[in-house]
């Protein structure tokens, strides 16, 4: 567990690099998922989702890390990205085969967790993470993805209104 806390500090060093680096904010976040599915085992796919500024009751997917998805549109009650936009709470669903409500990226995912990015009381979007392990998500994951969330609605400019 100890080892899981510090990969996870040294993770948060390298995204406040990435967040304070020039790019544009489509590049940082697309290298926050590839840094993320590089260096955790259980993170297979990592992706954003953002709210469609016009149909404010969708997501439409960003930068992502993994196997291409059909899922590129995903109104606020569907799936599990869904939930989580529309009851604005984190989601994790340890064992995919037991959540009714879930939209099937590929057979080889057995579980998921999804954070709402907030900016001024609103859901702008969210983390997405998919694993091919059963049950392996912890309180650590949660609070990692929750800090990266904050930081990305600080740092990004996209998400003012
Ligand atoms: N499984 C998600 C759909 C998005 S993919 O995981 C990339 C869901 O149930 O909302």
């Amino acid at each position: 567990m100890n080892g899981e806390k510090n990969r996870f500090d040294a993770l948060k060093r390298k995204i406040d690099e990435i967040l304070g680096s020039s790019s544009i904010p489509w590049e940082k976040e697309q290298a926050i998922c590839e840094l993320l599915r590089r260096e955790v085992p259980h993170y297979d796919w990592v992706g954003f989702y953002f709210v469609d500024q016009k149909n404010r009751d969708e997501l439409v997917l960003g930068p992502f890390s993994g196997e291409p998805t059909e899922h590129v549109r995903i109104k606020f009650g569907e799936g599990i990205c869904g939930q989580a936009a529309e009851t604005r709470n984190v989601f994790v669903v340890q064992d995919v085969s037991k959540e009714d409500n879930y939209l099937s990226c590929s057979p080889d995912v057995r579980s998921e967790i999804v954070v709402p990015i907030f900016k001024d009381g609103e859901v702008v979007g969210e983390l997405d993470i998919d694993s091919h392990r059963i049950n392996p998500f912890t309180e650590e994951d949660r609070e990692f993805l929750e800090w990266i969330c904050e930081m990305v609605s600080k740092h990004l400019q996209r998400m003012k209104k």
